[in-house]
């Protein structure tokens, strides 16, 4: 069985390696590599497989997951510039698959240990990323 949360958050960005010339990064990331930073509407999708508890008939309690999802990624990463806000992103270059890696860690940490957790994470309405801890 599986369950999934869904939540938004937005937040700019700037994909910029610190180790590479500027004429390198422009040839990598082109338009992301705005200095002045640009954003998306990122949606990200929580889901938990396991089994029914027999007692409550729940996988996990909806209203716990909404409320790790709140502490562990809305409040971190809503409204916020992912590169000078957020420490996760001090050494980490805030591409969606990073983002994704950064969400599942935080809310693996957060989670029962005997939940398989995916997060999938749309920064566009074509693009997205999904990690499942491998
Ligand atoms: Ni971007």
């Amino acid at each position: 069985m599986k369950v999934c949360r869904i939540a938004y958050f937005n937040s700019a960005h700037r994909l910029y390696n610190p180790e590479w010339s500027d004429e390198k990064n422009n040839e990598v990331f082109g338009k992301c590599n705005n200095p002045n930073y640009h954003g998306h509407n990122y949606k990200i999708e929580v889901w938990i497989e396991g089994s029914v508890n027999q007692e409550t008939g729940y996988l996990i309690d909806l209203k716990i997951l909404k409320q790790i999802i709140k502490d562990e990624i809305t409040d971190a990463f809503d409204h916020k510039n992912l590169n000078l806000d957020c420490p996760e992103f001090k050494n980490l270059i805030p591409t969606l698959e990073n983002i994704c890696i950064v969400c599942w860690n935080k809310l693996s940490k957060a989670l029962d240990s005997s939940l398989n957790l995916s997060v999938k994470i749309w920064e566009t309405e074509n693009n997205l990323a999904e990690y499942s801890g491998e």
